[in-house]
């Protein structure tokens, strides 16, 4: 399904409500009544294509937004991703955390073991932050440094050694690695760990991890799909104005 502006929302959160954590990003909140996208978009000063081309990404793996990669102000995306990171760091991981934390507290036997898990995620945590980290201090200031650039027609010497020593391809490949400690966790706590005595718990995890997953998964592909070819074209824009 392509999510469109004069849908209901609530349909579209009926249809897929693992969109509630990515609306509340913009702004919008459960109890928004029976609006359509465009008047709630309106209502909240959001851009109405920016948020259907997240939803759409979101909803669908395969949705690829190709006639708007370049439209978005670098500004807004920003913003959007910054939101994403927080929401991750200050709500998802601690939530995850604490039911790990749960498993080890509930436990008699195996308590060792659930720790294990416990220092696997906390160590996940720490990569996780270092990734977030350098995006918002060193590749979105990156980003801003070109879109001035551009606009004021003046290149700092700086900013082409930057561009020489940085590529944004290398930003591209960060992403895989903390993909991948995630599933090695999913993989400790289905394959590896003895079975709680409660295991609504160990479900819960999984689920939350699951989630947090796809979540990361689209986050970065919107940072692959729609960032990296914008910052790609300024690079080129720039490339010729030296
Ligand atoms: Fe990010
Ligand atoms: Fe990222």
């Amino acid at each position: 399904m392509r999510i469109e502006k004069d849908m209901k929302l609530a349909d579209v959160i009926h249809h897929d409500f693992s969109l509630i954590p990515v609306i509340n990003r913009f702004g919008i909140h459960l109890g928004f009544g029976d609006v359509t996208i465009e008047d709630i978009c309106i209502n909240k000063s959001v851009n109405t294509e920016f948020f259907l081309t997240i939803l759409n990404t979101y909803h669908d793996p395969q949705y690829f937004p190709k006639k708007h990669l370049q439209s978005f102000h670098t500004a807004m995306l920003i913003a959007y991703l910054k939101k994403a990171h927080q929401f991750y760091t200050e709500q998802k991981i601690p939530y995850i955390k604490n039911l790990i934390f749960k498993l080890t507290e509930e436990s008699v036997q195996h308590k060792d073991r659930y720790q294990l898990a416990l220092n696997f995620f906390k160590e996940y945590q720490e990569e996780f932050t270092r990734h977030i980290d350098r995006e918002e201090e060193l590749v979105y200031p990156y980003i801003y440094e070109l879109e001035k650039a551009i606009e004021s027609g003046k290149v700092p010497e700086e900013l082409i050694q930057r561009m020489e020593a940085y590529s944004i391809m290398d930003y591209e490949n960060e992403h895989d690695n903390v993909e991948e400690k995630l599933f090695d966790l999913k993989n400790l706590i289905i394959k590896y760990l003895p079975a709680p005595s409660n295991e609504l718990t160990s479900y819960r995890i999984l689920l939350e991890l699951f989630d947090l997953e796809k979540d990361l998964r689209e986050h970065a592909r919107i940072e692959d799909i729609i960032l990296v070819p914008k910052v790609e074209a300024m690079e080129f824009t720039i490339q010729k104005m030296i």
